[in-house]
């Protein structure tokens, strides 16, 4: 198959999809590479370095959209991408259910989409948002701790507290990849840390693996209440996969927050669970509402491309070796994990939970 590795075009992307390491393992099945000149080079990643594993460079994105079979890419396409889709198997970040025009504007094409975030394992587990998910999990307790300098719009205070004026309290909605990785990262700055979820084996695993410097807390409205009203920064990690995130964090409650406090809503690309939050970018990231300050970038992990990069393909690499050799039938008739990323094929969803989030006509696989 010829295999498309586009340039992102989303403000302050500087992720690429494939490795030199991941090319080469396509190339070894026999497949065809093609890379966007330049494709890599905001995560250091040289066009010698991808054409040394076999890759073929071409000069500009409309000629690997032409060419390719299969485009493998980090975000959803825009504006001019939408031009540029034929029947591809377009494997990438969708994050549908958060964003109608998108939805609409795929319909009318001829594509394949397969979404990173909704390929889902027997286990309910994501694998393909979990390195991302990792990677803007601990991100956020560093941008946190920023928003709270008073530089940031915050009230000058310092996470770690130092000796003789306690630390900072911080409270993680939702235990899962990115929660808990939050958690890790704001224990280790020295950070009084308390996180909540409804799903108990979550909250069992933190507080295992944590011992007594996590308060793990079954989550419900009173609880959420209590804690947002105590907490310095409060980070936002809640995902019902595939839908809209549910507005725990109500605009009531912002009013009521400490002034100066901060909250980073990670699940930004799926809504947001706070009714104040709206996506920023990296180069404006934060605003402020009710004396709170707010961080909702939908990229995060572009921050840190590099890392990301590498993660990324680590995770994505196998499924698109599977598309690949086996054609999109072939793959997702092998593995009912990647059945679950078919979000779009032939005009008509095929994803249930974006189908409801727009009250649109869903059609099974
Ligand atoms: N902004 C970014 O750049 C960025 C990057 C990566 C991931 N994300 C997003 O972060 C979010 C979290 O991803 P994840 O991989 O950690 O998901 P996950 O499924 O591992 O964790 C989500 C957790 O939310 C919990 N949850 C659901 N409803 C809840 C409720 N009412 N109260 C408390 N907990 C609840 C679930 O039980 C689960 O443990 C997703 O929306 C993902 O798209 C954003």
């Amino acid at each position: 198959m010829k295999v498309g590795v586009p340039k992102e075009i989303k403000a302050e992307e500087n992720r690429v999809a494939l490795t030199p390491a991941g090319v080469s393992a396509l190339v070894g099945h026999g497949h065809t590479v093609l890379v966007e000149k330049g494709a890599g080079v905001g995560s250091g990643l040289l066009d010698d370095e991808y054409m040394a594993m076999g890759a073929r460079i071409l000069p500009t994105k409309e000629d690997v959209w032409d060419q390719a079979e299969m485009i493998i890419k980090v975000k959803e396409p825009l504006g001019p991408e939408f031009g540029l889709i034929k029947d591809h198997i377009l494997f990438t970040y969708f994050h549908l259910s958060a964003d109608l025009e998108l939805t609409k504007k795929l319909l009318a094409t001829d594509v394949k989409a397969v979404a990173y975030e909704t390929i889902q394992l027997a286990d309910g587990s994501l694998p393909l948002l979990a390195p991302m998910s990792e990677v803007a999990g601990r991100l956020s307790i560093q941008m946190g701790a920023r928003c709270l300098e008073s530089i940031g719009g915050g009230k000058g205070i310092l996470l770690s507290g130092v000796s003789g004026v306690p630390p900072a309290k911080v409270v993680i909605l939702g235990a899962g990849i990115a929660g808990s990785n939050a958690c890790f990262v704001a224990v280790g700055m020295g950070a009084r840390v308390s996180i909540l979820d409804i799903n108990p084996a979550k909250l069992r695993y933190i507080h295992d693996v944590m011992g007594g410097h996590v308060v793990t807390i079954m989550s419900n409205g009173a609880n959420i209440d209590e804690e947002v009203m105590s907490a310095d920064l409060v980070v936002g990690t809640i995902l019902i996969p595939g839908a809209k995130a549910p507005k725990l964090v109500t605009r009531d409650m912002i009013k009521r927050m400490k002034k100066g406090s901060a909250i980073v809503d990670i699940s930004v690309d799926q809504g947001g669970c706070t009714e104040t939050t709206k996506p920023t970018t990296h180069s404006q990231p934060t605003y402020i509402v009710d004396d709170v300050v707010h961080y909702a970038v939908a990229n995060m992990p572009g921050a840190v491309p590099r890392t990301s990069t590498f993660a990324l393909t680590n995770s994505t690499l196998s499924y698109a070796l599977a598309l690949a050799d086996k054609g999109l039938d072939g793959a997702i008739n092998d593995d009912p994990a990647l059945k679950k990323g078919v979000n779009i094929l032939n005009k008509r969803l095929t994803y249930q939970a974006v189908a409801e989030a727009f009250n649109m006509e869903y059609s099974e696989l």
